[in-house]
């Protein structure tokens, strides 16, 4: 099955960035990291269309049977990298795809704002966001942020699960 999960933090020392490493060493996963990937800032013209790091990202997420798409909260809200690689996609894409959303946070109880703009937007993509959704604050990182806690631990394995189940359901649906 192709999971693929996103990185959505453009910084070099990204917390959500250090969240998708733990997650790529434990589980079979496709990885793409935005902050690595060049994807202009879209101006809906048709030489983007064939810009090999748009063409990267739309064929990842299309050709993917389920998505986990991870953003930092930045002044309460998802990341203007990942709302920008966001408005290269439509329903081609992510029609129907089982997604997952995870929101980075600065441990000021924020992170929900991010993970509700991020489930607006994907929402109008018709992506099907699984309702579980999880916030992870500098304190669920241990061992000098190499590794989460296992309450966290256990919500990742949960949201994993989901996903798997709802790709084999839109399976038995084709
Ligand atoms: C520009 C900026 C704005 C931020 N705004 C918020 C915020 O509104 N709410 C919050 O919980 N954390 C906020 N933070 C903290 C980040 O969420 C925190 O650094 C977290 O680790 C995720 O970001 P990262 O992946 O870039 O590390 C902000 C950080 C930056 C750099």
């Amino acid at each position: 099955m192709n999971i693929v999960i996103v990185n959505g933090s453009p910084r070099a020392n990204s917390r959500t960035k250090k969240l998708n490493q733990i997650l790529l060493n434990k589980y079979d996963l496709n990885y793409v990291d935005l902050s690595e990937l060049h994807i202009p800032f879209f101006d809906g013209t048709d030489e983007q269309k064939g810009n090999i790091h748009v063409v990267k990202w739309m064929d990842t997420i299309e050709h993917a049977d389920a998505v986990i798409f991870t953003t930092p909260e930045y002044h309460g809200g998802m990341s203007g990298l990942l709302k920008n690689a966001t408005d290269f996609l439509g329903s081609k894409q992510l029609m129907d795809k089982p997604v997952a959303i995870i929101a980075t946070a600065g441990g000021g109880k924020g992170g929900i704002n991010a993970l509700n703009n991020l489930r607006i937007v994907l929402r109008s993509l018709y992506a099907n966001v699984i309702a579980k959704q999880i916030v992870i604050d500098p304190i669920d990182f241990i061992s000098d942020e190499s590794n989460l806690s296992n309450e966290i631990l256990l919500s990742i394995d949960e949201i994993i699960n989901q996903l798997k189940k709802q790709v084999n359901v839109e399976k038995m649906l084709v």
